[in-house]
């Protein structure tokens, strides 16, 4: 809690530490009420920094100091000053042994930063400035040490003792306590230490690397979730397999190990061979967890595992370099994701979510670089710009590069820098040496907030044969960032003839027509003009390709030539985007308009696809869906809130009512057969599916309702359960409340499950919406200390339930800045994050606005706020 204003950290200030650790040796004497911390660090001078004053200080936050010593004198209190913020030693040598006690107490640790209890175990989460919380310390990420560990804790209570590395002793005491010591033989900034204590049990499994040694694989969990790790071992397995033989890493350590919590603040934590998992992303069973979930557990093992190489072994010099670990990580489980399921289909819901989250972040009040320059919290810059938009800047230099220079380029990246902290600047360094292009301009990608605007503008020439694409870059100011310079894009496009094949895309001046295809255009001023030659009929263009670059595209294509791609495009994903054009261009017509009319070719098109028997399911589940309120939102100047719900609601109730016939014999020939798997095909399939449920159940259709409560009542699988829920749900009335009632029935004390009732009461956009969420606070499952059950209730509504949150009396408002200060003492971080929908107030109407802002003022209004609410709230009403 901060009482003056949090004054902002500058990348600009960073300077090398003056003191290295080169080892670490901790005692924990762990007790959920009273932890005691031992530590004795040895340090010595930075030959590489500056001299100082001659003091050394420390980072500790919460800590008891009970005794300091010096090569084994105990410290004077003259000799030593504490702070709430750190300990400060007048006078050290330049090489010197530091022995610390303190105390600590993980059993009030609300905000789950430090160690800290989940039912009953204890855990610790040091990302990005936890360790501090652990004992006194040079908690930056620039200084790497080797780390050995003694855990002492009850035999009964915690069996299991668990850190980084490998357990090299284990001693039972006297007073029925016992203590496992640890060792991690490979150097790590404090970040990546971690600890737990606990009565788990473990999956156990092996994986033989590519070089043939053996490494043991341990998923911990509570002992009655023994049945719910399978698909996680055998994502992990997955994982390691690829990143041997996509990028040639191998696993350094003789075990890897995984413990699942039920309280934590983000996805997961990498910490070295030790990752500690969000339970949701590691816990499923057919009947537990839907597609959606599988998916993710796949996704963030493979995140964690592949931090392995880029975040541990090679680490980030300060945490503006954030995106050096964590864009490039996305990147590759994106890509994992990809060859081990459907490329495009993982390609759309990426984009999805850069869409939906990315660029309205972008275009607001929080904007900031992918390397910002400057911040008050750093928790708050764990953002969708730091990860997605940073795997967006890796993946247009693997574009760039091509994928044979791009793995060299990788590889030298693993090779110079292991065992370092360093910075993007450095990687872009070894693309550009295993690649030899200049990668100068393209360095803005790091620097300039902003999402660029492509205009692009056609012409064709019939006597000439000519095609001409005129393309202008144009990036709106951000906050700090007045004036932009032109960016290095890559535009990838295609054409294509009449009959749907592909043409060469020829450019003036070259000799010889390529290989029809996909080319790689780049931008790197303001305005270009492509002239394509060879060209007898005017063509359909494709452009930005896979989604090449983070842009907005601006374009003079017409819905027949986006029928006309969505039909004959090679790329998947540009067939998918050509149908949201068409969506989103027909939604916000009907948003402005209630009474524009749909066009046939509209319809046609989309029947066309679904009797298209040839079709991959998931893509068309895909093409079908229709952007989401959020998203159109941040596609008007002032968001229309009521018009945007009437329209989706019009829409989808017209798509239900035509394609009725095509909808009901898709549902049909989806069925469920056998048992539950999980492949691209079997997703798709169940996706698809359960879309035509929807625009049936939606449209009000009669058999559709039938098939609704059939498959809620016969249903094996979660996918389908709650598909048929969340339906049933919106529909409201008895029915609903007699489903409700049955799931919850079924699942109480399975908390993952029961996250999912309280969310898909929180998502139907029902006029009771809000009522119902209030009442839900007071259900005695609910609980504001587990953050996966807040983000259920109260994130669930504010974020995806937009025509209620914004109801127009502002009592949505109102209900999520009462839950933020409740918050806020507790669990900061939460709270902050929380506090996000508001962020985007300037985009609503008048009134809208006044009450978004009065809330967002009594917020910053009331007193002791944590640093991470403040930075938010008042960069907000900036
Ligand atoms: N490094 C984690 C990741 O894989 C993110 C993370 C986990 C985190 N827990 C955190 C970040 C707590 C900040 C605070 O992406
Ligand atoms: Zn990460």
């Amino acid at each position: 809690m901060y009482r003056e204003t949090p004054h902002p950290i500058y990348l600009k200030d960073y300077r090398p530490p003056e003191f290295l650790i080169e080892q670490v040796e901790l005692r924990f004497e762990l007790d959920p009420e009273h932890t005691r911390v031992e530590s004795r660090l040895a340090l010595r001078r930075n030959p590489a920094a500056t001299r100082g004053d001659g003091s050394l200080r420390l980072h500790g936050e919460q800590l008891t100091l009970m005794q300091v010593a010096i090569d084994g004198h105990a410290l004077t209190p003259a000799e030593y000053r504490v702070d709430a913020e750190g300990l400060t030693m007048h006078r050290v040598p330049d090489r010197f042994t530091l022995e610390t006690q303190v105390e600590i107490h993980p059993s009030l640790n609300t905000a789950l930063e430090g160690l800290y209890q989940s039912g009953d175990m204890l855990c610790t989460q040091c990302e990005a400035e936890g360790f501090r919380r652990l004992t006194y310390f040079l908690d930056r990420p620039d200084v790497m040490a080797r780390y050995t560990t003694t855990l002492v804790a009850d035999r009964t209570r915690f069996p299991v003792l668990l850190s980084n590395g490998n357990p090299v002793a284990r001693t039972d005491l006297e007073d029925g306590r016992h203590s496992v010591t640890w060792d991690d033989p490979f150097p790590k900034p404090s970040y990546l230490f971690a600890l737990v204590a606990g009565d788990l049990r473990a999956v156990e499994d092996s994986f033989v690397t590519a070089s043939g040694r053996e490494i043991q694989l341990q998923i911990f969990v509570e002992p009655h979730n023994l049945d719910k790790c399978d698909h996680a071992m055998r994502s992990l397995k997955k994982a390691m397999r690829w990143d041997e033989e996509r990028f040639g890493r191998e696993y350094d350590l003789d075990i890897f190990m995984i413990v699942a919590v039920s309280h934590f603040n983000m996805g997961a934590m990498e910490n070295k061979g030790l990752n500690i998992f969000n339970d949701k992303f590691v816990l499923a069973r057919p009947d537990t967890a839907t597609d959606v979930d599988f998916d993710g557990i796949e996704s963030v093992i493979a995140h964690e595992y592949f931090h392995n190489w880029t975040g541990n072994r090679i680490t980030c010099r300060d945490w503006f370099q954030l995106s050096l670990k964590e864009g490039f990580t996305v990147y590759r489980d994106q890509e994992f994701s990809a060859d081990v399921g459907s490329r495009a289909v993982k390609r759309i819901s990426d984009v999805r979510t850069l869409r939906a989250h990315q660029f309205p972040e972008d275009a607001g009040p929080l904007a900031h670089p992918v390397r910002p320059e400057s911040y008050i919290e750093i928790n708050n810059f764990y953002t969708t710009t730091v990860y997605d938009k940073g795997a967006e800047v890796v993946r247009m230099q693997a574009a760039l590069l091509g994928p044979e220079s791009f793995r060299r380029a990788t590889d030298r990246y693993f090779e110079r820098h292991d065992g370092q902290a360093v910075t993007t600047e450095d990687f872009v360094r070894c693309m550009e040496d295993a690649s030899g292009r200049d990668l100068t301009q393209f360095r803005r990608w790091y620097e300039q907030a902003g999402t660029p605007e492509l205009s692009i503008q056609s012409k064709y020439d019939a006597t000439a044969g000519t095609y001409t694409l005129s393309v202008r870059q144009e990036t709106a100011a951000t906050p700090g960032q007045p004036v932009k310079y032109p960016f290095h894009i890559p535009l990838t496009i295609g054409l294509l003839g009449a009959e749907g094949q592909a043409l060469p895309v020829w450019l003036a001046g070259e000799s010889a027509p390529p290989a029809p295809g996909t080319r790689l255009l780049e931008l790197t001023e303001r305005a270009h003009e492509f002239t394509l030659v060879g060209l007898t009929e005017r063509p359909v263009p494709s452009l930005l390709r896979g989604f090449s670059a983070p842009v907005r595209v601006r374009d003079d294509l017409s819905d027949a030539d986006r029928m006309f791609l969505m039909a004959h495009d090679s790329d998947g994903f540009n067939r998918w985007d050509a149908a949201q054009t068409l969506h989103e261009r027909l939604l916000l017509a009907l948003t402005d308009d209630a009474d524009h009319p749909i066009p046939e070719d509209y319809i046609a098109a989309f029947q066309r696809a679904l009797r298209d028997p040839s079709a991959d399911r998931a893509l068309l589940a895909e093409v079908l869906t229709l952007p989401s309120e959020t998203y159109l939102s941040d596609r008007m100047t002032v968001v229309d809130v009521d018009g945007l719900h009437r329209a989706h609601r019009q829409l989808t109730r017209c798509i239900g009512e035509r394609l009725r016939a095509d909808l009901l014999a898709v549902y049909h020939d989806s069925a469920e057969t056998g048992d539950y798997v999980f492949s691209p095909e079997a997703v798709g399939r169940r996706a698809l599916k359960n879309l035509a449920l929807a625009y049936l159940v939606r449209a009000e259709d009669g058999e559709g309702l039938a098939l609704c409560r059939a498959q809620f009542e016969a249903a094996h699988n979660m996918t389908d359960v709650m598909a048929a829920l969340r339906l049933l749900t919106e529909q409201g009335g008895a029915a609903a409340e007699a489903a409700l009632d049955a799931f919850h029935r079924r699942w109480a004390g399975e908390s993952l499950v029961l996250d999912k009732w309280f969310a898909v009461q929180a998502a139907a956009p029902r006029a009771d919406a809000l009522t119902r969420v209030m009442a839900l606070l007071h259900h005695p499952d609910y609980s504001a200390r587990n953050p996966n059950r807040v983000r259920s209730l109260v994130s669930t509504f504010s974020n995806l339930n937009q025509v209620r949150f914004h109801a127009a009396d502002g009592a949505g408002y109102r209900f999520l800045v009462g839950q933020v200060l409740e918050l806020d003492p507790a669990n900061p971080q939460l709270a902050a994050r929380l506090l996000k929908p508001l962020v985007r107030w300037r985009r609503f109407d008048p009134e809208r606005q006044r009450l978004m802002r009065t809330e967002l003022e009594r917020v910053l209004g009331s007193g002791e706020l944590s640093s991470d609410v403040f930075e938010v709230v008042s960069k907000a009403l900036a």
